[in-house]
């Protein structure tokens, strides 16, 4: 169960979704009937055994067995998190998500703290207009007054308590600051300020709440740059340098350029590249790249001309081999020896940087410059290394145009033939299926010749037909059944019952529970061997066996009671109303 977004909420919004939208959105698919045919999109094929059914809320491959529901769809899809999903769905319809008591306490108490780094921002800006060493040291950098504004840049003083002074009063206010990361604890219990003699560069999030601080020492000690350390609201795997100093242009262009430092951020900015953003120290990570490809659809990554520029951008291109896609691509420029984007934008000038992005590398001319770098493919060892080595890169690309086109530039470079690079499909194909399959029919799991339990065919009847409470009444009397399931069929009873438009999508997300969630998705993609004009029937006679079964249940225990001469009064009239009914084995 989730423990942050009601239950109720998610049973309404999967309800809600119109599963053939939400996967329309994303591939091609194709009306048949009233279902939805496509090509799956997580395996490769050629006629399409992938079907979407906006009756169930549900989608199903026949081929691979992928299954699942539309939110089941865009975690997979999208690698989303459950929460990132539900607010994806939530955003479809329009509607928010709910938020629990404990999310609304942690959101005051980020407020206060953003307040506070506002607060202590502006101080930062207002020191900076003080010292002359701090604006000249900007200036020699090429950083002019009007630059330092735009991107909110301060100064801290060389002092190591004057935030801690000006802001840290209280006990309360010396937790906030220590809970910020901009004061740090003594061993003896005192505290001092963590930035001293540093521009400070404020880092925003996309609406512009300053979220922590990076330092850059004016002169040469050590660190040369020093960051606010993990807090509840700085990330610096999520975060980047420059999301709200950089949201407009990024936003006209559906573009942006990933650099390594603040200052290649603020001097592109500086000369019309108003699209940059910064790691915060940090590498690339996956989440980065699959944040940004939500919103635009080209990322460069731009960096250094050494060997940690050239490692980084190894790793982001690896990073995003999996989210690329038509339309979702990534380019890649590694500067001249020695140079920086700062450096490179400050002697050439921007029409020479505007000529090396355009010239940048795509995905698959990266790949195999890597590729030559990486092995001597002159000799027949190096190329068949490199070749090994470049397809099984490609090979985590998602399943489609776009990666079938990566391949065919790939192979054209090494000359493969049509055989060879069969191989590799297969193999890739294969391996994926094989791991697919011997998951679903695990072993030792059923039970053969024995009759489904009556709870399971009351479930399975109820997911294929969840419409089926419409008009019955469940009575309230499978109270004493203790056996495997009950509870769950009992929860799907309330969560269907009288009514006339419940999903089998909805069913499914009701349990967040994944062990559970996997049973009952599995329950529902057997065939039901009962005709449709006998299911009604079916499932009265399935209830009426449960009823009896529960009263029997419910007789033991009270006979038990009796034998012990423990009835009360109540108990004694409800043990004789049901001896008149049922006799025991
Ligand atoms: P660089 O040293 O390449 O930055 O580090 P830069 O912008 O070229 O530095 P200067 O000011 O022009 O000399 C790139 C990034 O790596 C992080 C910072 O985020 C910096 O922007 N870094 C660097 C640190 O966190 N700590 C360091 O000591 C150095
Ligand atoms: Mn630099």
């Amino acid at each position: 169960m989730s423990d942050r977004i009601p239950q109720d909420f998610i049973d309404d919004l999967v309800q809600r979704i119109d599963i053939g939208e939400i996967i329309g959105n994303r591939i091609d698919i194709k009306k048949a009937g009233k279902e939805y045919k496509a090509n799956c999109p997580f395996h490769g094929e050629k006629t399409p055994s992938f079907t979407v059914s906006p009756e169930k809320g549900f989608y199903h491959c026949f081929g691979c067995g992928a299954h699942g529901t539309a939110l089941g769809f865009l975690m997979e899809y999208e690698r989303l998190t459950f929460i990132e999903a539900i607010e994806e769905l939530a955003k479809t319809v329009g509607v928010d998500v709910p938020k629990t008591k404990e999310d609304k306490i942690k959101n005051k108490r980020n407020i206060s703290l953003k307040e506070l780094l506002s607060e202590v921002s502006a101080h930062y800006t207002s020191n900076l207009s003080q010292s002359k060493e701090a604006i000249n040291y900007l200036k020699d950098r090429g950083i002019d007054g009007k630059n330092a504004k735009y991107f909110s840049l301060g100064f801290s003083n060389n002092s190591w308590s004057e935030i801690l002074d000006t802001f840290g009063a209280s006990e309360k206010d010396k937790q906030k600051l220590l809970d910020s990361g901009l004061i740090i604890k003594k061993d003896d219990g005192g505290f001092y300020d963590r930035f001293r003699n540093r521009i400070m560069f404020p880092i925003k999030d996309n609406r512009g709440d300053v979220l922590g601080f990076g330092g850059r020492i004016i002169g040469n000690d050590e660190p040369k740059y020093l960051n606010s350390p993990e807090t509840a609201l700085f990330r610096k795997g999520e975060l980047l340098y420059g999301l709200f100093e950089s949201k407009e242009g990024i936003g006209k262009t559906k573009s942006a350029i990933i650099v390594e430092g603040y200052t290649d951020v603020i001097a592109l900015q500086k000369y019309g590249f108003n699209t940059a953003l910064a790691t915060l120290g940090t590498a690339t990570t996956e989440y980065h790249i699959r944040k940004m490809f939500r919103t635009i659809d080209e990322i460069t990554f731009c960096f250094d001309g050494d060997k940690a520029g050239y490692k980084a951008a190894l790793k982001a291109m690896e990073l995003s081999l999996p989210l690329v896609k038509t339309n979702k691509e990534v380019n890649f420029l590694i500067l001249k020896k020695g140079q920086d984007p700062d450096e490179m934008i400050k002697s050439d000038g921007s029409d020479a940087f505007n000529t090396s992005l355009n010239n940048a590398y795509s995905l698959d001319q990266f790949l195999i410059e890597v590729m030559r770098d990486k092995y001597n493919t002159e000799t027949i060892k190096g190329k068949a290394n490199a070749i090994e080595d470049g397809m099984s890169l490609l090979s985590k690309v998602k399943e489609g145009i776009y990666k079938d086109l990566l391949i065919e530039n790939f192979s054209n470079e090494y000359k493969l033939n049509e055989n060879q690079i069969k191989r590799f499909y297969e193999d890739t194909n294969q391996k994926r299926d094989n791991s697919k399959r011997s998951f679903r029919n695990r072993p030792g799991k059923k039970k053969l010749g024995l009759r489904p339990s009556l709870i399971k065919q009351a479930i399975s009847i109820l997911l294929h037909y969840p419409n089926i409470l419409k008009d019955i009444v469940v009575e309230d009397c499978l109270s004493h059944i203790d056996e495997k399931g009950i509870d769950i069929l009992k929860e799907i009873i309330n969560l269907t019952q009288g009514k006339d438009s419940i999903r089998l999508a909805t069913i499914l997300e009701h349990f967040q529970d994944k062990k559970t969630q996997q049973h009952l998705q599995n329950l529902s993609l057997e065939t039901l061997m009962i005709k449709e004009s006998e299911i009604e029937n079916e499932f009265q006679d399935i209830l009426k066996r449960l009823y009896i079964l529960s009263n029997k249940t419910e007789m033991k225990t009270l006979m038990k009671k009796a034998s012990q001469n423990k009835l009360t009064k109540l108990e004694k009239n409800r043990f004789i109303e049901l001896s008149a009914n049922i006799k025991i084995k």
